[in-house]
């Protein structure tokens, strides 16, 4: 479902894939499977499973199986990157690898800095050691603060609200300081919005650790019955119905964005260091979002309102012409197809990929 790509655009091309494991990246793995790619993950588990990448091995074809690695290792460690770069050479790389829990950044930035910063730096020496110099970047629509206008366009002045918002920023910033400093590299960011949803045949999905920090998850919670309510943090803001808005994107949506930036990077010699959206250019509250997850399951999802949250903006949604016109990308599912994904995932999963 979903892919952009053809089986032969990927033959005989290797993908290194930075946080593989997890939920943006195990649905990219397997849309570079299905187009014919070789793909090496590198993934130290702290907030994913390997029973993901198993899962990922049992949903491609079984011609494409031979052509999914796995490698446990850590961005902060240069050695287990060497060694996943002793394995292959790889054509180019896609970075998810990063912590991105907004409130566990404010009460340990280090961790957020070191983890993300100093493990993108050491993946950027050895790829230029090995030769590797294309690279997609996972970075975020946080990086547009509270946006003064919307939607989004990717020239807009940028700036962060917590430490993990300002990695992101400081990652763009430091990825076209390498590009300035040598053009040989190609380096595409992808500025996610929302991510919700699951694969439709419901075997791999969003399974944070620990109480979830984002909406989706924690009403996909409350629907299975591991949390007793949602608590909606704030319904007085200056939106349709009070609670903020949102540009919810398909996770099978993103992942095609990945494809898509992918074919660019070995196409277009003149990309450079270049960001793109990826969100649908609409806006969904957040009680609208509770309906649809209702309507799709048939399960109540009780409310209870709360004070706003720090930091968070009233509305955030995307401009998507620049991925349209120069990626040749465009959403395709809208909020009905991801609340029906992401129930099926939980009503097949309701704790996840491990159950207890
Ligand atoms: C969405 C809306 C909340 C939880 C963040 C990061 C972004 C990306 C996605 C990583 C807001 C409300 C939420 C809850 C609620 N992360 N909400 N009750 O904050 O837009 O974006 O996560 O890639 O970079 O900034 O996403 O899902 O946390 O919140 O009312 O229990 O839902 O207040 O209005 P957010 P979110």
């Amino acid at each position: 479902m979903g892919s952009q790509g053809q089986p032969e655009e990927g033959f005989n091309k290797c993908i290194l894939v930075t946080g593989g494991a997890g939920f943006i990246g195990s649905h990219t793995v397997l849309q570079l499977l299905e187009d014919g790619y070789e793909v090496y993950i590198i993934d130290n588990l702290d907030n994913s499973v390997e029973e993901a990448v198993n899962r990922v091995r049992d949903l491609v074809d079984q011609r494409f199986r031979q052509n999914l690695h796995f490698f446990l290792g850590d961005l902060c460690k240069k050695e287990d990157i060497e060694k996943v770069f002793s394995l292959a050479k790889f054509d180019a790389v896609i970075h998810f690898a990063g912590l991105k829990a907004v409130g566990e950044s404010v009460a340990n930035p280090f961790r957020y800095y070191k983890n993300n910063l100093v493990g993108t730096l050491n993946l950027y020496e050895i790829m230029a050691k090995h030769g590797c110099k294309k690279m997609v970047f996972s970075s975020s629509a946080t990086v547009y603060g509270q946006p003064k206008v919307i939607p989004c366009v990717e020239d807009f002045q940028l700036s962060a609200m917590n430490p993990y918002g300002r990695t992101k920023l400081f990652l763009e910033e430091i990825a076209r300081d390498v590009y300035q400093a040598d053009p040989d590299w190609r380096i595409i960011l992808l500025r996610y919005f929302n991510p919700v949803g699951a694969h439709p045949s419901g075997q791999i999905g969003e399974d944070p650790k620990g109480i979830p920090n984002n909406l989706m998850p924690f009403i996909q919670q409350v629907a299975v019955g591991r949390q007793p309510e949602l608590n909606v943090y704030g319904n007085d803001y200056p939106t349709k119905d009070g609670t903020a808005v949102r540009d919810y994107i398909h996770v099978v949506d993103l992942a095609d964005g990945h494809i898509s930036a992918l074919q660019k990077l070995f196409k277009a010699s003149d990309i450079g260091c270049t960001a793109y959206n990826l969100g649908t250019g609409c806006g969904t509250s957040v009680l609208e979002m509770v309906a649809a997850f209702e309507k799709a399951s048939g399960k109540n999802i009780p409310v209870k309102f709360c004070p706003r949250r720090p930091g968070d903006a009233t509305a955030v949604y995307a401009s998507t012409e620049k991925a349209e016109h120069e990626l040749g990308w465009k959403a395709k599912y809208g909020i009905e197809e991801m609340c029906r994904d992401q129930w099926n995932w939980a009503r097949q999963n309701p704790w996840g990929y491990i159950s207890p």
